[in-house]
C-alpha cells in the first residue's frame, strides 16, 4: 500500500466516524512559548485539550508535518530514527475515551490496513488496568501480547501543556531485524519492534511547575507514524525502503556513486542525508530560515549536518541545494506549498549550504591539526576552547564537532564549551549594558503614578500642566531662557518614539515664555519625557501652558508611516510571504525598512514594488485604526510585527482591505495624503535581512525635482533638448573615446621623432656613445620605454634620461649588453646621478632607475652620468 493510501485511508476512516479532517498546520507553532518546533499531530491542537479554546468540532482528525530533534544523533544509524515526520492522529476533545481509541485503532490497523494480527503486539501504562483490560476483555487479545510498561514509555507528555498514560501498537518485522537477545521483546530498543501507534489517554495537563493537574474533560489524542506504518504495510525493514523515501536514497546513491549496504559508514551518511533533506526542506518552507538561535539554528545544524556527510561521501561541491527539487516532485502533491515555494527552498538552502562551504575547510583543517596533537598525547577529549572556536569562527555546531569527534573514537569537553559560551554571551551583555549606561536615565521613580494622558492620535494642541521638569537628573522647581530639560505633562500631544517612528517636536508656551521641544522619548512608568529648550521666559513646575506639535513635521512622519505599511504588503505580494518587517525608522524627512529576505533585490522587482505602492497611494484608501485585544487582532488576520512585545490591549491599522497591522504610531486618514513614493536604496544588512531606503511625500518630490535640475542643466551644457540628452551623450562619449585613440597615435609618433632627435645628442666617452638627456614626460613607464628604444637605435652605448614630475625628479639608466660585458652597469651609473639630487636607486647592469627630490639638480646629475661611464671604464 502507498504512503498516500495509507494517508488517505486513515482520514476517511475517521471521517466516517464524526471526525472533522483538518490540514496539516504549520511546523511553526502558533501563540506557543513553549514549543520551538511542532512536534505531534496533538500540539497545535493544546488548547482544545485544555478546554482553553472551543474546537471547530468535537473530533478531529488530522496528518500533521511534525519535526523532533532530540534523537538527531540517532538519524542514520537506526531503521526508524527521523527528525521530520508525518503523524496520522485522531482527536477527542471531551468527546470519546479509551473504548472507542482503542477499538477503532484495532480496526483501522487489522481490517483497513489488513496487517496480520500475528504480528502485532500491544502496550499499556503499568497502572492501566483501565486499558489492559479493554485490549485483553473486549478486543480479545491473549494476555502474551499485552505488555505493561513504566512511565517511560506508557506516559506521553509534551513539557507543559495535556498529557496522560498511553497505550501503543507494535509490529513485529521478524526476529531477523532485531538484536538477537533471547529476550527481546516489545520495548526492547532495538529495531524489530517498531511503534506504529500510540493512543494517549489525555486527562491531566502538566503545568510550568511540573504538577499534574487533572482536566476538566477526558481526552483522546493518538499518533501514527506515517512513515513507520508504511513500514509495515510495505513490509520493509527500514525507513528508507518506502516508497516515498527510497526514491531520495537512490538519488543520493547515484550521485555519490557510493553503493548502499556495502560499508557501514557510508551507509550511515547516505541515510543522514536522505533524512535531513526532507526535514529541512520543510522547515524552509514554512518559512525558518537558518539561523543562530532557536529554530533557525535547528535548521542551520541539519543543513550543515547534510553537507558535512556529502562531504564524507565524496561531494566537494555544493550539491544539497540542487537535490531540494526531488522533495517538491516526491512530497508536491500532498504539501503544495512545496511546489509554490520551490524556488525560494533551493534559494535558502543554497545560501546556507555556500557559507558553510566557505568556512568548512578550513574549521575541518583546524580540527584536524588538534585531532593529530590529541592522539599523540593520548588524549581522549577536544578541549572546550577549541570546540568553541570551531563554532564561533568556523560554524561548526556541537554535534557536528562531537559527531566527527566520535568517528575517531574521542569525546569534547562540552563544559568547557558551554563556559566558553557563557564568557561570550557575558562580553555581549556587558558592552550592550556599558552603552545603555552611557545615557544615564534619570531616576522617574517619584512620578510614578503620575498619570499622562497622550491625545497626539487626535489633536496637535492642547491645554497642559507642567508635572514636572528635570535639569539632566535633578528633579527642579523651575527653568529658565537658555536651559535644556526633561519635561513631564499631565496632558501630552506630542508622540514619544515607539516602534520605529520618531518623537514629536514642536512648542510649549506660557504667557510669557517659550519653550521648544527637541525630541520626546518613552521614559520607565510610560512617563513622556519632553526634551525642551527654553527659548524665552522662565517655566514653573505647577504651571499651565499650551503644547502645540510641529504639524508639518508630523504630518510628514504621518505619511513615512502608513507609505511603511504599504511597502511591507507590497514587498511581501512581490517577493513572498516570508518577507517580514524586522524594524524601521519613520523621520519626518526619510524613512527606513528592514525585512526578512534572503537575496538582493533585482531592479525589477524595486521598480515593482514602487509602482504597487503608489498604485495604492492613489487609490486613495481609507486608513483606520481600531483598538482591541491581542486575541482579536490575531484571529482578523493582522501582521504581528514584533511576537512578544504587545500588550493585551493593542492598535490595529487598517488600509482599507489591503493591510492590517499592530501598530502604535501615527498615520494618515487617507493614502492618497501620501502623495508619492520613492526608494533611494535597498541594500543588505545582515544575514538573510534587507533595508530599503525612501521618501514620500514632499521629500519624494524634491528628490525628484532635484534629478530632473540634473538632467535640465546637463541638457543645456550639451546644448540640447532634454528628450535629446541621452543619445547626445552616446555620441559625445564616442567621438571622445575616438579622440582618446587619436592623441595617443600622435603621442607615440611624436616620441619616436623625439628618440631620433635626442640621437645627435649622443657623445662619446672614452669610445662610447653616452646620450644623457632631459626628457619631458611625467611616467616613469614612458621613461623607461624611451630608454630602451634609444638603446636599440644606438646599438652600443649608455643612454641615460631624466625627467621632472612635479617637485620630483625620475632618472633612467640603460646600457647595451656589449658595454655590460665591458663593466658598465646602468645601476652604478643611475644611482650616482641620483644622488647628484637629493635621491637614491639602482637596479640590473642593463637597465635601472631611480628618483631624486632637487628637480634644479638634474642638469649637473645627468653630466654625472657622463662622469660615472668615465670612471667605470678603466
Ligand atoms: N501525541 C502522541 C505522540 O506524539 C500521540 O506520540
Amino acid at each position: 500500500m502507498k504512503t498516500k493510501e495509507i494517508r488517505e485511508k486513515f482520514l476517511n476512516f475517521f471521517k466516517n466516524k464524526d471526525h472533522l479532517v483538518l490540514p496539516s498546520y504549520s511546523l511553526i507553532p502558533q501563540d506557543d512559548p513553549t514549543l520551538l518546533l511542532i512536534g505531534a499531530g496533538m500540539a497545535p491542537l493544546k488548547p482544545y485539550f485544555t478546554g482553553e479554546k472551543k474546537p471547530p468540532h468535537p473530533r478531529v482528525t488530522t496528518c500533521q508535518k511534525c519535526v523532533r530533534t532530540p534523537d538527531i544523533e540517532r538519524v542514520g544509524k537506526t531503521a526508524r530514527h527521523a527528525t521530520f515526520f508525518e503523524m496520522l492522529g485522531n482527536f477527542s476533545f471531551g468527546d470519546y475515551f479509551k473504548e472507542e481509541a482503542i477499538q477503532w485503532a484495532w480496526e483501522l490497523v487489522t481490517e483497513v490496513y489488513h496487517l496480520p494480527e500475528k504480528k502485532l503486539y500491544v502496550s499499556v501504562y503499568q497502572e492501566d488496568d483501565e486499558a489492559y483490560d479493554i485490549w485483553h476483555k473486549i478486543m480479545g487479545l491473549p494476555e502474551s501480547k499485552i505488555f505493561r510498561l513504566g512511565k517511560e514509555d506508557n506516559f506521553w507528555e509534551i513539557g507543559q501543556g495535556p498529557c496522560g498514560p498511553c497505550s501503543e501498537i507494535y509490529y513485529d518485522l521478524g526476529f531477523e531485524f532485531g538484536c538477537g537477545r533471547p529476550d527481546c521483546q516489545v520495548g526492547c530498543d532495538c529495531d524489530r519492534f517498531v511503534e506504529i501507534w500510540n493512543l494517549v489517554f489525555t486527562q491531566f495537563n502538566c503545568d510550568s511547575g511540573g504538577s499534574y493537574l487533572p482536566l476538566s474533560q477526558k481526552n483522546i489524542d493518538t499518533g501514527a507514524g506515517l512513515e513507520r506504518m508504511a513500514m509495515a504495510l510495505q513490509n520493509v525493514p527500514t525507513f528508507y525502503e518506502i516508497d516515498i523515501i527510497k526514491p531520495i536514497l537512490d538519488y543520493f546513491v547515484r550521485l555519490t556513486g557510493v553503493r548502499y549496504g556495502e560499508n557501514s559508514r557510508e551507509d550511515i551518511s547516505l541515510r543522514i542525508l536522505t533524512e535531513h533533506l526532507r526535514s529541512l526542506t520543510f522547515m524552509v518552507v514554512d518559512g525558518i530560515q537558518p539561523s543562530n538561535e532557536g529554530r533557525g539554528y535547528v535548521l542551520r545544524r541539519m543543513i550543515r549536518r547534510a553537507v558535512r556527510h556529502g562531504r564524507l561521501l565524496g561531494l566537494e561541491d555544493l550539491f544539497l541545494f540542487e537535490a531540494v527539487p526531488m522533495i517538491c516532485e516526491v512530497m508536491g502533491d500532498v504539501y503544495q506549498e512545496l511546489k509554490e515555494r520551490e524556488d525560494y527552498i533551493v534559494k535558502v538552502v543554497q545560501l546556507e549550504e555556500e557559507r558553510f562551504r566557505e568556512t568548512l575547510e578550513q574549521g575541518l583543517t583546524m580540527l584536524s591539526t588538534y585531532l593529530i596533537d590529541l592522539q599523540r598525547d593520548g588524549e581522549k577529549e577536544l578541549p572546550g576552547d577549541v570546540a568553541f572556536k570551531l563554532y564561533d569562527t568556523f560554524g561548526f555546531p556541537l554535534d557536528l564537532t562531537r559527531e566527527i569527534l566520535e568517528e575517531k573514537g574521542l569525546g569534547v569537553d562540552e563544559k568547557g564549551f558551554k563556559v566558553q559560551l557563557e564568557l561570550q554571551r557575558e562580553r555581549a551583555r556587558s558592552a550592550r549594558e556599558k552603552m545603555d549606561a552611557g545615557e544615564a536615565k534619570a531616576n522617574l521613580e517619584p512620578f510614578k503614578d503620575q498619570r499622562v494622558e497622550f491625545i497626539g492620535f487626535d489633536t496637535l494642541e492642547t491645554k497642559s500642566r507642567i508635572a514636572a521638569i528635570y535639569n539632566g537628573d535633578v528633579i527642579v522647581d523651575k527653568a529658565e531662557e537658555g536651559q535644556e530639560v526633561t519635561l513631564i505633562l499631565d496632558k501630552t500631544p506630542f508622540y514619544a518614539e515607539s516602534g520605529g517612528q520618531v518623537g514629536d517636536q514642536g512648542t510649549i508656551t506660557t504667557e510669557s515664555a517659550l519653550v521648544e521641544i527637541q525630541d520626546t522619548k518613552l521614559g520607565t512608568y510610560d512617563l513622556f519625557l519632553h526634551r525642551a529648550r527654553v527659548i524665552r521666559g522662565e517655566i514653573y513646575t505647577g504651571e499651565k501652558v499650551k503644547a502645540l506639535v510641529d504639524s508639518n513635521k508630523r504630518g510628514l512622519i504621518c505619511r513615512n508611516h502608513t507609505v511603511t505599511h504599504l511597502l511591507h504588503r507590497a514587498l511581501k505580494e512581490v517577493l513572498g510571504e516570508h518577507v517580514n518587517q524586522a524594524g524601521s525608522l519613520v523621520a519626518p524627512q526619510r524613512l527606513r525598512f528592514d525585512f526578512t529576505h534572503f537575496a538582493s533585490l533585482s531592479q525589477d522587482e524595486v521598480k515593482k514594488i514602487e509602482e504597487i505602492v503608489n498604485k495604492h497611494i492613489w487609490k486613495n484608501l481609507k486608513v483606520d485604526t481600531q483598538e482591541t485585544t491581542l486575541q482579536a487582532a490575531r484571529e482578523s488576520g493582522a501582521m504581528a510585527l514584533f511576537e512578544g512585545k504587545y500588550e493585551d490591549k493593542v492598535r490595529m491599522v487598517s488600509i482599507d482591505n489591503y493591510s492590517l497591522e499592530l501598530c502604535g504610531g501615527t498615520h494618515v486618514k487617507h493614502t492618497g495624503d501620501i502623495g508619492l513614493f520613492k526608494i533611494l536604496s535597498e541594500s543588505g544588512i545582515g544575514t538573510g535581512l534587507r533595508r530599503i531606503e525612501a521618501l514620500s511625500g514632499p521629500g519624494a518630490y524634491h528628490y525628484l525635482s532635484e534629478k530632473e535640475e540634473i538632467l535640465t542643466r546637463g541638457s543645456v551644457a550639451l546644448k540640447t533638448k532634454e528628450e535629446n540628452f541621452l543619445p547626445r551623450l552616446e555620441t559625445l562619449i564616442q567621438s571622445y573615446n575616438e579622440m582618446v585613440k587619436e592623441n595617443q597615435n600622435l603621442r607615440s609618433k611624436l616620441a619616436s621623432q623625439k628618440v631620433d632627435e635626442l640621437l645627435d645628442k649622443a657623445v662619446q666617452v672614452k669610445g662610447v656613445p653616452v646620450l644623457a638627456a632631459q626628457v619631458n614626460v611625467t611616467e616613469m613607464e614612458q621613461l623607461r620605454s624611451m630608454a630602451d628604444q634609444l638603446k636599440d637605435k644606438m646599438g652600443s652605448g649608455v643612454v641615460v634620461l631624466g625627467s621632472v614630475k612635479g617637485e620630483k625628479v625620475l632618472l633612467v639608466a640603460a646600457v647595451t649588453a656589449d658595454l655590460v660585458k665591458k663593466g658598465l652597469h646602468a645601476g652604478k651609473i643611475v644611482g650616482e646621478a641620483a644622488k647628484q639630487t637629493g635621491g637614491g636607486g639602482g637596479g640590473r647592469p642593463d637597465m635601472a632607475q631611480a628618483g631624486g627630490k632637487e628637480k634644479d639638480k638634474l642638469p649637473s646629475a645627468l653630466k654625472q652620468a657622463a662622469v660615472m661611464v668615465e670612471k667605470l671604464m678603466v
